[in-house]
This record gives structure tokens, sequence and C-alpha cells, in this order.
């Protein structure tokens, strides 16, 4: 959507608020030996406190409130009862929903515990090409320079971005226009971005792969060997700066 009114910036901001404090609550309490579920749960009731509905419950009747991915599980994990997080894990948790209409999305990778460097790499960076295109975010500028700078941030550093995976318009829906917000340049991407357009920016930063799959369940999409993190806010973009509401 391309926010206007003082209500839409209050109402973007209050789901934002919302979503950004279930994300930070779940990272908090994520430790060994926990399930998916049990997370998952707090969520729940985080989202019922709030006022607020799930995005992935109530606009696809995803089965869970929250996405959370462990390990080969790069996007859309559905949270399990017989899924226990092990130290070393690397884990995002994605928390999307809305409330009065309007939406927000966002999304964190993390390793639990001690792991393996390259693992706390790959979640470092993808905060970094964030942050790069975060700088591209402005209202006239093109909506591939967002991409351009993650795809930078992640050759300098040797790694790749998921190609098949995009971030996205929000605001009255989950997904909306403009559809993609690739991860990468695009040359026959040529959208100019609106003052006031509201966007889910998620760089997905892999070890060495391009492409994710969907798994049996029909949800869970996964890499073949390599590891991948994600970072995600939604944005305002306005001429006064970007407008982050899911911090
Ligand atoms: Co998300
Ligand atoms: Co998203």
């Amino acid at each position: 959507m391309v926010a206007k009114t003082k209500e839409d910036f209050n109402g973007l901001k209050e789901i934002g608020e919302i979503c950004g404090a279930i994300r930070e609550e779940l990272v908090h309490c994520t430790k060994p030996g926990m399930t998916t579920k049990e997370l998952d749960e707090m969520a729940r009731e985080m989202f019922e406190k709030a006022g607020a509905q799930s995005a992935p419950k109530g606009e696809y009747n995803f089965p869970g409130y929250t996405c959370i991915s462990i390990n080969e599980e790069v996007a859309h994990g559905v949270p399990k009862n017989k899924r226990t997080i092990q130290e070393g894990d690397i884990v995002n948790i994605d928390v999307s929903g809305s409330k009065n209409g309007y939406f927000a999305d966002t999304g964190i990778s993390f390793v639990v515990g001690k792991g393996e460097i390259i693992l706390q790499k790959i979640c470092d960076v993808a905060k970094e090409a964030f942050d790069a295109g975060l700088k591209k975010a402005k209202p006239g500028a093109k909506k591939s320079a967002l991409g351009k700078a993650a795809h930078n941030v992640a050759k300098q550093h040797g790694l790749t971005v998921i190609k098949n995976l995009t971030g996205h318009g929000i605001g009255r829906s989950i997904h909306e226009e403009p559809k993609h917000i690739f991860n990468y340049f695009d040359r026959w991407d040529d959208e100019i971005l609106k003052d006031g357009v509201v966007i889910a920016f998620e760089p997905m930063i892999s070890t060495f792969e391009e492409e994710v799959f969907q798994s049996e369940d029909g949800w869970t999409l996964l890499t073949n060997e390599s590891f991948v993190a994600q970072y995600e806010h939604t944005i305002i973009l306005t001429k006064e700066g970007p407008i982050i509401t899911t911090l």
C-alpha cells in the first residue's frame, strides 16, 4: 500500500510494534530443549493479548501462528511438538500479523548458544545486506537498487543470496504491490518506489546456494546443503527517511 493518512501511519506502526515485540520475545525465550510449538504458543498468546491476528494463520490457514525454521529449513517452517531446538542450531523466527486492517512482517535468523562460525556470519551478513538496501530505500529511487545493494554485500563476503524468495509490498494485506523486492539486481525491474510505499525487505543470505525448494509438507522451504539466514523488517518509505515499523 501507499501510506497517506495519519491513520495509515498509526495503524502500520501499531501492528509493526506488536510483531516486533513478538519476534523479540520469541528470540529471547529460545533455549535448547524447547520445541518450536512451545515458542509458537507464546506468539499465539501475545497476538491475542494485543488484539491482533497472525497473518499466516488468518490469510493462508498456515498450521501455526508464526513460521519457525531450523537449519535445513529456510522459511515457512511449521511449528511442531516433535521439533526440539538444539545448541548450535540456526533458527529463523518470522512473525507477521494484522490489526485493524493493517499488516506487518518481520523476521530474524540467529544461532542458539554456541554454533559454527559460518552460521553467525550469515546472520550478520543478512543484517548488513538489509542495512545496505535500506540506504537505497527512498521515494523516487529504483526498487532494484535494494536488491543490488544486498547482493553486493553477500558477494563481498563470498556468500550468495536466495533468488527465488523475495521481499514484497505489504500494508493492507500481507503480500501486495509491489510484488517482488528481489535480493539481487534484476535489470528488467525498472519500478520506481513511491512516496509512502510500504515494503517488507528481507535479504536471505546463503553459504553457497541460490534457490530453495518446497518440502513434502506443502509449506516448508528447504535448501539442499547450504545454510540460509534472513533479516526482515516492514518499512514505510518517506521523503523524510524510512520508517521501520517492526523494530
Ligand atoms: Co516474514
Ligand atoms: Co515477508
